[in-house]
This record gives structure tokens, C-alpha cells and sequence, in this order.
């Protein structure tokens, strides 16, 4: 294969956006904008990526630099157009012998596929080819002007002729190179036009007249999205979900509605799972064969084991672990916490910093008490022991295999395997009471009727 070189260009402003947060940091389904096209660079094999980002900029570096190490940024103190941005990376292309291309930074959905295109038609033997995409309303954007397969010109918007305004096919902004076609044209575009911008897209009509082959490819409009805005920030997270929907029904995931599902960037799902209307997941989620996630459910950083039932309306927080079978209930939040093969939190109940044993039942209202305002504490519960309901368990704290717990204690002290703790106030009975108490209740009543 050879060699690719990916420049991301993400030295916008981001007004549009009015955000005290950089444009392409701000995320769609969990993951920053510019982390979308750094993966689908990745993804279609670019080992090299330099990315061109404004000045102050250091959080977009830092973001991405933590989930691609080798990652190298150049900085774009005035913003002169694409092509100056381009040529701002030149220290990245100087030496690279294979291919470069172009991506936007604030265009998440971009697939490795239309990259590879690009390389594959580098690779057949064109000096230049671009992304274009058949634009439904065409205002703003470059229109690719063609002869047969050979891409002549991109006129921007607003040097275009009515004529050239016609055309419908625009540029994505994605146009790759050859290493060495990119080192000829760089340098000789020109900013005659009317933004008085650098415009790498007149590398088009230098290459042509350069005598050069430049091919083009077609993506769907939505893959080509950018964002300049929050409205288009919600339509790139629409479309975004929609993708992800799509790929687990066709992996074998039952969602019975779809459209009410939210995914993370990086959900694992595995077949036979069946998820319920309105669920949401946030990053960092792993999920078996054959589990169920009822409806209104909340799941974060959580590993769920084969078969096991989550929901209706759980919440599973950071440190989650699920074994094989496991059930978590209604109102039920778990947080950093291991629960055994088989056991059971089937309703309303704070399970934190703990570890449950394999078929342990935990009764409703069950809550580990886990924090004193300074320090978390740790909870153990042994194998097949059984927490009566509406108990505290005070952490530190280790309840025995087998243990039974009666309901409504406050556990602040380890009970051994096979032991039963009761901790509550013993009851007392008095007979005929409740008739006395209900005769004084009324005579004051009366009391303060008459007065
Ligand atoms: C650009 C293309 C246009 C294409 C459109 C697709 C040019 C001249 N025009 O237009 O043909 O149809 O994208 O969306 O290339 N950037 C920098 N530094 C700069 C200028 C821009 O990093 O100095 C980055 C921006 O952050 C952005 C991208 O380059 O991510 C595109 O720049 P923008 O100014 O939005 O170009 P458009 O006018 O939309
Ligand atoms: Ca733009």
C-alpha cells in the first residue's frame, strides 16, 4: 500500500457555533468532531497525520493527541484560505513520497471507504482527486466544473458565473494528492478572487494546465456534512445514530425503536441483544449475547455480560461489570461495581464500590453506603447471600457466602458466611393501643373545634 499522509484542516473560528469551546471539539456521539475524521484517516490506513489548527488552540491538540500519539499539529497564526492552511503543514509533505489528502475537520461522517477511493484512484494514476457530492441546494459551496472523468475547475460560490452556479456537483472539500503533484501547485496559488483567500481548490486549474490527470469520486451528501453550527451539529448526530443503528441491526441487535436509541461513538454490541425504546448510551459500553435492555435505561462505562436483564429505567455508571445472567432492576443505579454470574438487584436499590457474589439477591431499597463525604469504602457481598429489603450497608463492610441480612438493617459491622444480622430497633406490641391513641387523637380534635 502505499504511504498516506492525512492534513486535517481545523483552523476555523467557529463563530457560528458561539461556543467558548472549540468548534471541532465539540462532540457527536460522545467522540470530538475532529477525533471522527482522525479515526476514518486511521481507519483507511494513513499512519501520518498533521493537523492545522488557529492559535489558543492547544485543547484540540491535547484532545487528539491523546488518542493518537504520533499525531503532529502546525499552527495557523492568520487564516488566510485552505490553501495557505495547506501549505502551513508543508514540513509534513516536504519529503513524503506516496499520497496526501485533505480532510475537514468539522466534517465527522466522512467514511474510510471515500478515502480509500481517493487513494485508489491516486494509485490508478491521477495526480489529483476530489470528493464531490450532488449538493440539494448547491449556495456556498465550490462547483466542480467537469469534462468526462477529468475535473477542470472548482470555482468557489462567489466567483461563480450564473452559468457555473447552475451546477450542482460541489466539492466536499476532501481532495487528495500525490506526494509530489502537491509540492508543484502549493506554492503557486494566488488570492485574486473575492474573499481574497488562498484557495487550495485553484490547485485544480494549475494541475490542468500543468497537463495533469485529475479524477473525481461521488459521496452522499450526508457523509460530506459539515458542521458550522449547532443546527448542523444536531444533523451530524442524527446521521451519526442513524449509521450506528443501521450497523447493529444488521449485526444481529433487536432495537424495537431505533430512533429512540442513542449510541456511542464506541458501543460494542454483540448479536441476539434486544434493546427497548428510549435508551441512551454513553462511552465506553460492552454488551454479550442475548442480554436485554428495557426501556428508559442509562448506560455508561459498563460491561454486560451474556443474558443478563438491565431496566426498565437503570442506570449503570463508569465501573459496571455485569456477569453472565446477572439481573439489575427498575430504579436501580450501579456504579464501580462487579456483580456476580446469576445475582440479582432487581429494584430500587445504590449498589457502589462494591462486589457482589454470583447469585446473591439483593432486596428492593438495598443501598450500599458507600461515601462519608471524604472517603469511598468498599462493599462485599459473598456468594448467594441474601440482603433483606431497605438495608443500609455501611462500607467498609464484607457480608459472608450465604449470609442472610433482615430487612430494614443498618449493617456497619462484617457478617460472617452462613450468619443472619439483624440491626434495627426490636418491635414491641400493645395491645388495644391504637383505639386509646385514636380516642386522644379525636378529643383534641374536638377541643379545638369548640374554641
Ligand atoms: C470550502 C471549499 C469549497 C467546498 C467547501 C465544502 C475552498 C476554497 N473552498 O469552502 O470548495 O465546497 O469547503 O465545505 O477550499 N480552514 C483552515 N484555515 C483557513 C481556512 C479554512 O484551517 O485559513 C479550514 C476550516 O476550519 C474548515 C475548512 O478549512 O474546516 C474549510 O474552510 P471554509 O472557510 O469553511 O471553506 P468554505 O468556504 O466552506
Ligand atoms: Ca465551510
Amino acid at each position: 500500500m502505499t504511504e498516506l499522509l492525512s492534513i486535517i484542516l481545523a483552523a476555523g473560528e467557529g463563530t457560528r457555533m458561539r461556543s467558548a469551546l472549540p468548534k471541532v471539539l465539540h462532540p457527536v456521539g460522545g467522540l470530538p468532531l475532529a477525533a471522527h475524521v482522525l479515526h476514518a484517516a486511521t481507519r483507511a490506513g494513513s499512519t501520518a497525520v498533521t493537523v492545522v489548527i488557529g492559535p489558543n488552540h492547544e485543547a484540540i491538540a491535547d484532545d487528539l493527541q491523546s488518542r493518537m500519539p504520533s499525531v503532529q499539529f502546525v499552527s495557523q497564526t492568520s487564516r488566510l484560505g485552505t490553501g495557505h492552511a495547506v501549505r502551513e503543514a508543508r514540513a509534513a509533505f516536504e519529503s513524503a513520497t506516496g499520497n496526501v489528502v485533505v480532510l475537514l475537520g468539522d466534517a465527522p461522517l466522512i467514511g474510510a471507504k471515500t478515502i480509500s477511493a481517493v487513494t485508489e484512484l491516486l494509485d490508478a494514476g491521477a495526480d489529483i482527486a476530489v470528493v464531490g457530492f450532488d449538493a440539494a441546494d448547491p449556495t456556498g459551496y465550490g462547483r466542480m466544473l467537469t469534462s468526462g472523468d477529468q475535473l477542470l475547475a472548482i470555482r468557489e460560490h462567489k466567483d461563480a458565473s450564473e452559468e457555473e452556479r447552475a451546477v450542482t456537483l460541489c466539492n466536499s472539500g476532501i481532495i487528495g494528492f500525490k506526494a509530489e503533484t502537491l509540492r508543484q501547485v502549493i506554492d503557486r496559488i494566488e488570492n485574486k478572487n473575492a474573499k481574497g483567500e488562498f484557495y487550495l481548490t485553484d490547485v485544480i486549474e494549475i494541475a490542468n494546465a500543468d497537463g495533469r490527470r485529475v479524477a473525481y469520486t461521488r459521496a452522499d451528501e450526508s457523509e460530506v456534512l459539515g458542521v458550522n453550527d449547532r443546527a448542523q451539529l444536531a444533523k451530524a448526530e442524527a446521521q451519526f445514530q442513524d449509521l450506528r443503528r443501521d450497523d447493529f441491526m444488521k449485526a444481529g441487535v433487536t432495537l424495537k425503536d431505533p430512533r429512540t436509541v442513542y449510541f456511542s461513538y464506541d458501543t460494542e454490541i454483540a448479536q441476539d441483544v434486544v434493546i427497548e425504546p428510549n435508551v441512551v448510551f454513553g462511552p465506553g459500553v460492552k454488551i454479550s449475547e442475548g442480554a436485554v435492555i428495557h426501556a428508559f435505561s442509562h448506560i455508561e462505562g459498563a460491561t454486560i455480560g451474556a443474558g443478563v436483564s438491565v431496566g426498565p429505567f437503570a442506570r449503570l455508571r463508569p465501573g459496571a461489570d455485569l456477569a453472565e445472567g446477572a439481573k439489575v432492576g427498575n430504579f436501580v443505579e450501579v456504579k464501580n461495581a462487579k456483580i456476580g454470574k446469576g445475582a440479582k438487584l432487581p429494584h430500587l436499590s445504590y449498589v457502589g464500590d462494591a462486589e457482589v457474589g454470583a447469585k446473591a439477591n439483593l432486596g428492593a431499597g438495598t443501598i450500599t453506603c458507600n461515601y462519608d463525604g471524604v472517603n469511598k469504602s468498599k462493599t462485599v457481598i459473598g456468594a448467594g447471600a441474601f440482603i433483606g429489603s431497605n438495608s443500609s450497608l455501611v462500607a467498609p463492610v464484607t457480608i459472608g457466602d450465604g449470609a442472610y441480612v433482615a430487612s430494614g438493617s443498618v449493617i456497619t459491622r462484617d457478617v460472617a458466611a452462613d450468619d443472619l444480622a439483624i440491626a434495627r430497633a426490636k418491635q414491641e406490641n400493645k395491645p388495644g393501643y391504637a383505639s386509646k391513641l385514636r380516642a386522644r387523637a379525636e378529643a383534641i380534635k374536638k377541643s379545638k373545634t369548640k374554641g
